[in-house]
């Protein structure tokens, strides 16, 4: 068996977004289409020569056939070892606490995140650097230019496919392959960070009753070891526990929509305390008290005004930081620790650095990612867990711990509104347009509110000291609401705008409204702004989270 070279040619817009490459599986079905960006990826980072990697994805349709194909190439790039999840599967944050505990050289991922999945759906991949997080803004770039000067890739000339559901060592070629457990190594990491004892006892509390809904999706198998066999939660407490190729012709996107199954279980005849669901990949998070959704952007806000009750950050934290268009609602927390709160852009790369220099212990952003420095990825059940930590610490349900934050700092209403599949000539002018009549907008009046500063959001690294342009258009009004407008980087059909609306309340008479009826104001401005529905011929968003 030995290595060939395969003539090649590049694929317009090959462009890693947000988070890797995410294309319909028909598209990454093309001859070659895959098997580009993996060379690529080896191309940009300095070859395989001797280099170790962790591989693994969600486990979604040509999962196990990508997980294949990369292991011929990366044999054939000289790759040395490679770290395998067993039936090729591993969650974005268990390959990175693999990548970091196993100090390999960084890792591949296949995973389209919270898109659907099947031969219909969406397939991706990113790479991860050797600190365990997202390839970075230049690496990414790197990637990107690789592809676009291909003019082969690397293989072996052999069909011989190795058995991924067998756990234990393996060659082909010259190379070691490691098929490990996908839990284990996770779980074991994640009970360092948290009192298990504590948790335990309150799962074990006969008035406790939880749900954790894996929809279909890569946590069943991390869940149900955490949840039902470490901690002690009954069987049963984790719902769509196994993986399926097509999450059961579901999105695997846990948000009020289409967590449907755990959302009727929380109002049923038995009403649930405390429920939770994580996405195709394991990375994001959705968490209810009874009654009622905590959005993430108040999510990371408490977390960091008790992060000192959790075993991990007894020593408290450094700073925090959040994604731009998240809402203020950790700033607030930060000023009263007297921490920084870095601001970044979207995407959980920007984290990674922060996070390395030790600036940060903990970020998230309002699109359902939350995490920490123990590996370099947002994570869904750490979350879960920091929630049962806290519920079980402060002997309080998740409702009331939101409700005294609201009395405390006040709330930041937010809301994101979402125009899926637009057309992109459209989006892109719609979003140019805007771009150019910012400099004149503070003191004009739409629909009633005075703006007050608009620009567009740019950031310094502070620790590289790279910068990134183009991350979002802000309007200010004088009233204290604040829209943001971005196109989304993750999408596969046509453009998505995403706009993010926030707005402060500090009365506490007026903190149990309906975020959409808060922000009623807002939403009307900014469409009298920018003519939205008008200009991408839409009667309204599409997702209104
Ligand atoms: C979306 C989210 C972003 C998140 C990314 C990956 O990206 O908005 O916060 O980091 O998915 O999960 P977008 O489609 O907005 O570029
Ligand atoms: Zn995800």
């Amino acid at each position: 068996m030995s290595p060939v070279r395969v003539a090649t040619r590049p694929f317009p817009g090959q462009k890693p977004g947000t988070s890797g490459l995410r294309k319909p599986v028909a598209v990454f079905r093309e001859p070659g289409y895959l098997e580009n960006f993996v060379q690529a990826i080896f191309n940009a980072t300095g070859g395989g020569e001797g280099r170790s990697l962790v591989l693994g994805g969600d486990g979604r349709f040509f999962n196990r056939e990508a997980v294949q194909r990369i292991l011929r190439m990366a044999a054939a790039n000289g790759v040395r070892r490679v770290i395998l999840g067993r039936g090729g599967l591993l969650s974005t944050p268990a390959a990175s606490c693999l990548i970091r505990k196993y100090a390999t050289d960084g890792g591949i991922i296949l995973s389209a995140s919270h898109n659907p999945g099947g031969p219909e759906g969406d397939f991706g991949i990113k790479f991860n650097g050797d600190n365990g997080g997202p390839a970075t803004e230049s690496v990414t770039g790197r990637i990107y230019t690789a592809t676009q000067e291909i003019d082969h890739y690397l293989t072996l000339d052999t069909a011989q496919t190795v058995d991924i559901d067998c756990e234990g060592p393996q060659h082909l070629g010259g190379m070691h392959i490691e098929v490990v457990d996908p839990v284990g190594d996770y779980a074991d990491l994640l009970s360092t960070q948290f009192d298990f004892a504590a948790i335990g006892k309150l799962l074990a509390n006969p008035r406790f009753h939880m749900c954790f809904d894996a929809m279909h999706a890569v946590t069943g198998p991390y869940a149900r070891e955490i949840l039902e066999q470490r901690l002690g939660a009954a069987v049963g407490t984790v719902i769509n526990a196994t993986p399926l190729e097509d999450f059961g012709g579901h999105h695997p996107d846990p948000n009020l929509a289409h967590a449907a199954e755990l959302v009727a279980r929380m109002n049923g005849d038995a009403p649930l305390a405390f429920g939770a669901a994580s996405d195709g990949d394991g990375d994001r998070n959705m968490v209810l008290a009874s009654g009622l959704f905590i959005n993430p952007c108040d999510s990371l806000a408490i977390m960091a005004a008790n992060a000192h009750r959790i075993p991990a950050f007894a020593g408290g934290l450094p700073g925090v930081a959040r994604s731009m268009p998240t809402s203020r609602a950790v700033d607030r927390v930060a000023a009263a620790l007297d921490i920084p709160c870095y601001e970044t852009p979207t995407g959980w790369k920007f984290f990674g650095n922060l996070l390395d220099a030790g600036r940060i212990r903990l970020c998230g952003e309002e699109s359902f990612g939350t995490g920490a420095d123990h590996v370099r990825e947002k994570d869904g059940l750490w979350a879960v867990l920091f929630w049962l930590n806290l519920i079980a610490e402060l002997q309080r349900p998740a409702r009331s711990i939101l409700r005294e934050h609201w009395l405390r700092f006040g709330r930041d209403y937010f809301t994101r509104h979402d125009y899926e599949g637009v057309d992109s000539g459209a989006a892109d002018a719609l979003v140019e347009d805007l771009r150019a009549r910012l400099p004149a907008l503070p003191g004009q009046v739409f629909g009633g509110l005075t703006v007050a500063s608009a620009d567009e959001f740019a950031y310094t690294d502070p620790v590289t000291g790279e910068t990134s342009v183009g991350q979002g258009l802000r309007v200010q009004f004088s009233n204290g609401g604040r829209a943001v407008l971005r196109l989304s980087g993750t999408g596969t059909a046509g453009a998505t705008l995403r706009v993010y609306l926030d707005s402060y309340q500090r009365d506490p008479a007026l903190l149990d409204m309906q975020p959409q009826k808060a922000l009623a104001p807002l939403i009307a401005a900014v469409e009298a702004l920018v003519d939205i529905r008008g200009r991408l011929q839409r009667e309204g968003p599409d997702v209104i989270t």
